[in-house]
């Protein structure tokens, strides 16, 4: 205990007990970032800026909202929308956040894959931040059934279906995921428990792993540059601070991120205030009925490219191909076997397999949204097994990449 002296102020007193100026130092004035990065890497920020939208609109939200069959919609749509004061503003809020996260998250992930963020030693990053993608895709689709209509029932009633697994008729899982024979109240109950509770711990623990998983390997950069960061950290800490090739996380970075955020924020509040209608299906504005099914059922347009694999196969097959498109992403780190870790646009075939890829799944997007018919489903077929083929091929485009 010998450490332990008389405190001379309150920073002296949590210092001695938390180490606060060490964590600083990690964490904030010590932990390097290259100078040599773009706006696209304040995308991250942005991303955890607009959770803790999520967050607090949601905290709102709940205080009214009933996870009730009978009462969630009246709840949502009444009582929330018209009755409580700015009840729709937290709502506005929280459906166009849950659709802009994901346009995000994908300029993240892409941009993760065009500056081949996700190499040497950098995995973990990589493996956190999928692991965090699909927490946020089951966490936006909990939250979809919980206005209860016809979208959420619907949908609800699809993708529990996806579960019996076509051939293998697992039907008991099915019901054992709903807690009935057809979404009903214990499946409410469940996936309000999980939108509210168990899935946002999940999130909070994962982008606490994402963060930690950069520490060591350090953010990359837009060069593909190798930095001695321990070099560079010394020279700015000698005061050559514009001859280093690094900068503070705060408040160097952070001070730029902010910059980006408060574009963001500016063109988020816009949406939510004059264009927030593309967050809210109109169908969904339908108490939800068993007996009626919608004439076209499709989800939220960030699961539309996946959608689209299952949807122009038959139900096996289907499967398969929707499995696929659901894991292959985790394993990139291992499918690009080339060792460079420059930019997309310095490796060859490296760059055209990129740039497919990303129109591949807008189209898919685009085909997932329009009724499976005449030429849309052709397209989407061909965009299906395009999608299917690009990932296939990448490892042997990359195998005998030449060294730049
Ligand atoms: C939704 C929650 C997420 C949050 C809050 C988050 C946050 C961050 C932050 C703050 C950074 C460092 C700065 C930057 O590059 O932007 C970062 C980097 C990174 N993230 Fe995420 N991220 C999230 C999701 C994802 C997803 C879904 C992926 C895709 C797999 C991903 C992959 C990466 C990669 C590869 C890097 C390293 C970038 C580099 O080293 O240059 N993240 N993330």
């Amino acid at each position: 205990m010998a450490q332990f002296t008389k405190a001379t102020s309150i920073k002296d007193w949590l210092n001695q007990r938390l180490a606060i100026e060490k964590v600083e130092k990690v964490m904030a004035s010590e932990y390097w970032i290259p100078k040599n990065i773009n706006f696209l890497w304040a995308m991250g920020m942005v991303l955890a800026i607009t959770f803790a939208l999520l967050l607090v609109s949601g905290i709102f939200l709940l205080m009214y909202y009933q996870p009730h069959v009978d009462l969630a919609f009246d709840s949502v749509n009444y009582t929330i929308m018209r009755e409580v004061d700015f009840g729709w503003l937290w709502r506005h809020i929280h459906g166009v956040a849950a659709s802009v996260v994901f346009l995000v998250i994908y300029i993240h992930m892409f941009t993760g894959i065009y500056y081949g963020s996700y190499k040497k030693g950098r995995e973990m990053i990589w493996i956190s931040g999928m692991l965090l993608f699909v927490t946020f895709s089951a966490e936006a689709f909990s939250g979809y059934m919980l206005p209860w209509g016809q979208m959420s029932y619907w949908a609800g009633m699809v993708i529990t279906n996806i579960f019996s697994l076509g051939d293998l008729h697992l039907d008991g899982l099915v019901e054992w995921i709903r807690g009935d024979y057809v979404p009903a109240q214990a499946f409410l109950s469940r996936f309000f428990m999980l939108h509210v509770l168990l899935l946002p711990l999940v999130i909070i623990g994962l982008i606490g792993l994402h963060f930690a998983a950069l520490r060591i390997p350090h953010v990359n950069n837009q060069d593909g540059e190798e930095i001695d960061f321990e070099a560079e950290s010394k020279k700015y800490l000698a005061g050559d601070k514009a001859g280093s090739k690094v900068m503070r996380f705060a408040n160097d970075f952070m001070s730029k991120d902010m910059m980006i955020v408060g574009i963001y924020l500016i063109f988020f509040f816009y949406l939510v205030f004059y264009n927030y209608s593309f967050a809210l299906d109109p169908v969904n504005f339908d108490p939800a009925d068993m007996l009626k099914t919608p004439t076209h059922i499709y989800p939220e347009w960030y699961f539309l490219w996946s959608y689209e694999i299952l949807r122009p196969f038959s139900v096996n097959i289907g499967l398969i191909a929707f499995g696929f498109a659901q894991v292959i992403f985790v394993l990139l780190p291992w499918l690009d076997r080339s060792p460079n870790t420059v930019p997309a646009s310095r490796r060859g075939l490296f760059q055209i397999w990129f740039w497919l890829l990303l129109i591949d799944m807008i189209v898919l997007t685009a085909m997932g949204k329009l009724p499976p018919e005449g030429i849309f489903s052709t397209i989407g077929l061909v965009a299906a097994l395009m999608f299917i083929v690009l990932w296939i091929a990448l490892p042997f485009i990359t195998m005998n990449e030449k060294k730049v």
